[in-house]
C-alpha cells in the first residue's frame, strides 16, 4: 500500500531528477504500477527515490513499468476496414500522406497501416513518423520482429473480417508478402521494404517539442490518452490540433473520446475525428 502523498512525492522527485513527468497520468494506473515496481525490486519508497536519483538505467526500467505497451496487429479490425474502404480512398489524390503514430508501442499499429497503404498502392506517398516514450518499444518497432504463433492470428482475424465483408472485391490479403516467417524460431519479421518506410523516434508527448516540422493528414494516438488525466489530455489534443491540416483525421482508441475545448474543434465521422468540418466522405 502506498499513500497518495507518497506517490505524489515520488512523481515529483522523478520529474525533478529525470527527463520524465508522469504527474498527470491517471492516479489508478500509476499507483498500481509503482506498487509493482516496489514489489518486484523489493525496495521501499525511500530506496526507489534514491535509485531514481542516481541510476539512469533503472529510470528507463521504471518508464518501461509505468507505460502499458499492449498492442496488436490490426487491433480493432473495423478501424482498418474503414481506412481500407473509405478513408484512404478519400485522400488518395494527395501528393503526400503524412502520418503520425503517437504512442506506437512495438510498431504493430504502424505496420498494419503500412500494409493497407501498400495494398492500395499508396505506400510511396506515405511519410510516416512513429513515436513512443519507451526506448525498448522504439527498438522493437525498428526491428519489426514479433512472436509468430501468438501474433499471426491477428492477421487471420483481419482476413476473416474481409472474408465476411469484402472491400472493393478484396476478401483476403496475402500477408506472406509482408513478413518473413521462421516457424522453428517462432518469429515473424516485417520485410525490409516496409521497415524502411517509417521513422521511429523516441519522443515523450508530455514533455518534448514535436520532433518534426511537417503537419499531418492522419494522427493515430490510440490507447495512450486513456492513461492521462483530463488536464493532460487537453494539452495533447491542443498539440495534435496544431500539428494537423484542416480536414485531417485523428484516431483515438475505442474507449477514448475528445473532451473539453477541443471537442468542438473536431467532428466525429464514423471511427475518426475530423479537424474542423471538411468531410471527404460520410459514414
Ligand atoms: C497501450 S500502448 C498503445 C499502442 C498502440 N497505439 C495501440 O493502440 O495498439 C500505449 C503506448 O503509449 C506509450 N506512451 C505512454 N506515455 C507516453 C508519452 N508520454 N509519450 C509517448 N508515448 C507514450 C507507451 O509507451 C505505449 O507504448
Amino acid at each position: 500500500m502506498i499513500e497518495g502523498i507518497e506517490l505524489k512525492q515520488y512523481l515529483h522527485e522523478l520529474k525533478k531528477h529525470t527527463a520524465y513527468d508522469f504527474s498527470d497520468y491517471s492516479d489508478n494506473s500509476i499507483h498500481r504500477r509503482i506498487l509493482k515496481i516496489l514489489k518486484d525490486y523489493d525496495i521501499s519508497m525511500e530506496q526507489l527515490i534514491e535509485r531514481t536519483k542516481s541510476d539512469s538505467a533503472f529510470v528507463e526500467k521504471v518508464v518501461e513499468e509505468i507505460t502499458v505497451n499492449t498492442t496488436e496487429l490490426f487491433r480493432d479490425t473495423h478501424i482498418w476496414s474503414a481506412f481500407y474502404e473509405k478513408i484512404y480512398p478519400s485522400i488518395k489524390s494527395k501528393k503526400f500522406i503524412n502520418i503520425w503514430h503517437a504512442g506506437c508501442s512495438s510498431g504493430m499499429e504502424v505496420y498494419s497501416n503500412l500494409i493497407l497503404l501498400n495494398e492500395l498502392g499508396l505506400l510511396d506517398k506515405a511519410r510516416v513518423y512513429a513515436t513512443d516514450i519507451n526506448t525498448r518499444m522504439v527498438t522493437m518497432s525498428k526491428n519489426g520482429q514479433y512472436n509468430y504463433r501468438f501474433n499471426y492470428r491477428y492477421l487471420d482475424d483481419f482476413n476473416s473480417t474481409l472474408a465476411k465483408k469484402p472491400i472493393n472485391g478484396i476478401s483476403k490479403i496475402d500477408f506472406s508478402k509482408y513478413f518473413d516467417i521462421d516457424e522453428d524460431k517462432d518469429t515473424m519479421t516485417v520485410k525490409a521494404f516496409l521497415r524502411k518506410v517509417p521513422q521511429f523516434i523516441k519522443h515523450d508527448l508530455v514533455q518534448e517539442e514535436v520532433p518534426f516540422f511537417n503537419k499531418f493528414d492522419i494522427v493515430f494516438c490510440r490507447n495512450v490518452l486513456i492513461y492521462f488525466n483530463s488536464k493532460l489530455q487537453s494539452k495533447i489534443f491542443k498539440l495534435f490540433y496544431e500539428q494537423m491540416y484542416p480536414g485531417s483525421f485523428l484516431l483515438l482508441g475505442n474507449h477514448e473520446v475528445l473532451s473539453g475545448f477541443y471537442k468542438t474543434k473536431f467532428i466525429k465521422n464514423g471511427p475518426v475525428f475530423v479537424k474542423n468540418t471538411a468531410f471527404h466522405f460520410k459514414y
